[in-house]
């Protein structure tokens, strides 16, 4: 059998898949099963943050792998506490502590906990401080927890009864927040460069007001950094690059991350300042597979990477690189280049693209249909909602990497716009 039809027979149709299957991958290429070579700007909707099978991640499995691969938390795990204090010390910069898990999604139910507990701990259960405000088009990830935090209603619909206490107001917007925020309010969660719902950048000034109200409410300021955290908005911290040029400061609470956090092994974490880190004290919270000697290591050897060789750097300047060459496309259909760093959103116009017969007559959103197309002339590109096109490249991304990407998405979207 094939293996589409292996997956047609045995797998759980729950995944819209592109008619592709991909066997190998390296740098920043991938090939399918027919020997065709992708240049990869998905990389596993930015998880590969090294690209495929980097030396150092390859060498972390083995000589782990060889030493030991799992050990329980009831024991003390050497890489696991070394992994800690480089997210504290050298991602958060801010005194705290870890919790590590296996997925984003476990990240954010484990934040929505130590919010419940913190507010718990200090005010009771009678106080009902204990709701969590997300913002709209957010994604928060797939579990009950993930579903209930996440305002889309495409990912809540079939699941009821949700989990309660979830309040969404529109992202980026400061009035309504005000206005949601109450004295039963145990935290607040947003992506501070929403993913999933289009690459779309926080505010500082929203951010800002998330501050004010935490102080006010004695609240918990969270930040989902699921996606753009990690290094891929230039900085080890998604928040911080968006306030680097304000005036204003915002420390959060608590912060989640996943993907590119373990660079494609499954790896999530959080981290909670001191002062709530104790509400997830012994018997509150854990996982089997949270912080494995052999997930660790491979994770270090990720960031060490992305630290020592100057890849934070990189980002920032082929961010610059791209948007050089993408402001002197003239596509009628394009209105935007949206984003941070190697997390970039081209913003399609759906009304000027069905004016295109062709692209009328697909059915498709225009984000997937510029997908498919780019696709079929061999790079891989990830649609963020219907009319976003993201591209989330290895953050070790190189020159000759994006010139080739630059001349083909443009290729592409020539070729659309000019078709009968
Ligand atoms: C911002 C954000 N949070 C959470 C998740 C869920 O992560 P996971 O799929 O690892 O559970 C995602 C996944 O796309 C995400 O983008």
């Amino acid at each position: 059998m094939t293996t589409f039809e292996l997956t047609e027979k045995y797998l759980l149709g729950n995944y819209g898949r592109f008619p592709i299957a991909i066997s190998r991958g390296e740098g920043g290429y991938v090939w399918d099963e027919d020997g065709r070579r992708l240049l990869d700007f998905a990389t596993g909707i930015a998880v590969c943050s090294l690209g495929h099978c980097p030396e150092a991640m390859q060498r972390a499995l083995s000589s782990q792998g060889a030493e030991l691969i799992h050990c329980s938390n009831l024991y003390h795990i050497r890489k696991q506490a070394e992994l800690a204090q480089f997210v504290v010390e050298k991602m958060v910069q801010i005194s705290g502590k870890v919790f590590f898990c296996n997925s984003g999604a476990e990240a954010n139910d484990a934040l929505i906990k130590l919010a419940r507990k913190k507010a718990f701990d200090k005010y009771g259960k009678e106080s009902g401080k204990n709701e969590v405000i997300t913002c709209k088009q957010s994604f928060h990830g797939r579990t009950l927890g993930g579903i209930a935090a996440t305002a889309q209603e495409k990912v809540k619909i079939g699941f009821d009864p949700l989990l309660p206490g979830f309040l969404h107001v529109p992202f980026n917007d400061s009035d309504t927040l005000r206005e949601a925020v109450s004295e039963k309010t145990a935290g607040i969660l947003f992506e501070p460069l929403q993913g999933e719902g289009g690459i779309n950048p926080a505010t500082s000034e929203f951010m800002q007001t998330a501050a004010e109200l935490r102080d006010e409410y004695d609240l918990l300021l969270m930040f989902d950094e699921v996606q753009c955290g990690s290094g891929r908005t230039g900085d080890w911290c998604g928040w911080r690059t968006i306030l680097k040029d304000s005036a204003v400061s915002v420390e959060p609470d608590a912060v989640s991350w996943a993907k590119g956090f373990g660079g494609g092994f499954p790896v999530g974490a959080i981290w909670a300042n001191d002062a709530c880190a104790p509400a997830l004290g012994p018997g509150t919270h854990g996982s089997t597979f949270g912080g494995t000697p052999l997930g660790s290591a491979v994770c270090l050897s990720v960031l060490k990477t992305i630290e020592e060789e100057g890849i934070l750097e990189n980002v920032s300047r082929q961010e610059k690189r791209i948007r050089d060459v993408v402001s002197g496309w003239n596509i009628p259909f394009l209105d935007d280049l949206r984003g941070i760093g190697l997390m970039l959103g081209f913003v399609l116009n759906s009304d000027k693209m069905a004016e295109l017969p062709k692209f009328a007559e697909s059915g498709m959103t225009p984000a997937m249909y510029v997908v498919n197309k780019v696709m079929e002339k061999g790079m891989l590109t990830v649609p963020a909602g219907a009319g976003v096109v993201r591209w989330l490249p290895r953050l070790n991304v190189t020159d000759e990497e994006v010139d080739e990407a630059l001349t083909l998405f443009e290729g592409v979207l020539k070729e659309i716009a000019s078709s009968e």
